[in-house]
């Protein structure tokens, strides 16, 4: 028997009373039993049919033992033990609740984590791209370790395996470009979704094409979260608004990158102010572009998430090349389907997909190669046909 009460006293003292208040009740209901019996008996035993009290079966047998038991408590229950007092409190049981709410918040976390991915699913294998997209790979960036930045990852940050990626990146588009029989270009880098490595892109693209021996201008050309500056210890007396609205020329605002090759100058965003999304329709945007692929032979752009701001629309209707930075873990299929019809609707055709955050290749020199090496001369191919399992969209 268990009772229980706000301290351990009244527990016990609950405990033993309740016991000692059921013996009391039996041997009650007892001898009023015994009470309504007795009295028939006696008249039988009155009547002359008493037996001898020798014999078991007698009426004067049956009379004695019911007066035995009329003197006696209950021989069916007495307290055999009492309740001890409790050595401390049952509950609450804090280590208990304690790790059934961490199981009840994991359960219900893990719940609403796969109600998230299934309404609004993110990017998580290459595999998805194939189903859904007619675009190219150009190339497979892996995931950097630990970046010890929140900053767009100079050349400088980069392990081995993600330069390289850069490099097949810059042999894929410089490919592309000779094929439609030029060795020069604009290239413009955009993507759906916010941190996905756009920047990191841009300014890596710029420096490996530098590194190449072309002469390459890399415009920052997100007015709104401009970060090259930061990252490569940049500043600049003049930017994108000075060329575009006080006619500077684009010469006396680049500047070259300390540490990196000479090849490379920047124009940085040095933009404050409102109607930022009209800012690239004016019409000294077409001199920039002009005068940007006259001074350089590659000209890369680096714009904000196209899916979430058109700002640099403009620039992409211009530029030779898209490239659409997806990033694994992060990228929104929706947010990318969106960009795909966006650009389709401007009758732009990107060039293919960089993809970001790819698991890092093995130790061994021949995987490094095949996990970032596109085949066919740098110009991988996402085959078309039939959707395997996914939908195509505008891309
Ligand atoms: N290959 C990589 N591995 C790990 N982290 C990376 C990689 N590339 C970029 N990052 C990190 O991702 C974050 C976003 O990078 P970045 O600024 O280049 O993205 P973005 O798409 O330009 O972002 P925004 O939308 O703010 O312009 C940064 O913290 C950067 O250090
Ligand atoms: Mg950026």
């Amino acid at each position: 028997m268990t009772a229980t009460a706000g301290s351990a006293t009244s527990a016990q003292e609950i405990a033993n009373a309740f016991a000692r208040q059921s013996v009391v009740n039996l041997t009650s209901e007892l001898h009023s039993a015994i009470d309504q019996a007795l009295p028939s008996l006696e008249a039988q035993l009155k009547g002359g049919a008493g037996g001898s009290a020798a014999d078991p079966t007698s009426v004067r047998a049956a009379i004695a033992s019911l007066q035995t038991l009329r003197s006696t408590p209950s021989p069916t229950m007495s307290v055999q033990t009492k309740a001890q007092k409790p050595s401390g409190p049952s509950s609450p049981r804090t280590k208990l609740s304690i790790a059934a709410g961490l199981i009840a918040e994991l359960v219900l976390g893990i719940g609403a984590a796969f109600g998230a991915q299934a309404l609004d699913p993110r990017l998580r294998r290459e595999e998805q791209l194939r189903q859904r997209y007619r675009l190219p790979v150009l190339a497979r960036v892996p995931r950097e370790p630990r970046p010890r930045t929140d900053k767009p990852l100079s050349p400088v940050a980069l392990s081995p395996v993600t330069l390289e990626a850069y490099r097949t990146l810059r042999g894929t588009l410089t490919a592309r470009r000779r094929a439609a029989g030029a060795d020069s270009g604009m290239i413009l880098v955009t993507g759906s979704s916010p941190s996905e490595g756009k920047t990191t892109t841009a300014v890596n693209l710029a420096s490996t094409l530098a590194i190449a021996g072309t002469r390459v201008i890399l415009i920052e050309a997100d007015l709104r979260r401009p970060a090259i500056g930061s990252a490569l210890n940049l500043r600049a007396e003049y930017g994108v608004a000075s060329v575009l609205l006080e006619s500077v020329p684009l010469e006396n605002a680049l500047v070259p990158v300390p540490g990196l090759d000479s090849n490379l100058r920047v124009l940085l965003a040095n933009y404050e102010g409102g109607w930022i999304s009209e800012l690239f329709s004016l019409p000294t945007t077409q001199n920039l572009v002009a005068e940007a692929r006259e001074l350089a032979d590659y000209v890369i752009l680096d714009t904000p998430p196209l899916a979430d701001v058109v700002d640099a629309l403009p620039l992409a209707e211009q530029a030779d090349d898209v490239v659409v930075v997806a990033r694994i873990g992060k990228t929104h299929l929706k947010k990318l389907d969106q960009l795909g019809e966006l650009l389709a609707d401007n009758g732009i055709k990107p060039a293919g997909i960089v993809l970001i955050g790819t698991p890092r290749p093995g130790r061994s020199s021949y995987g490094y190669y095949l996990g970032n090496r596109a085949p066919e001369g740098g110009r991988e191919v996402i085959r078309s046909g039939a959707p395997r399992g996914g939908k195509r969209t505008a891309f």
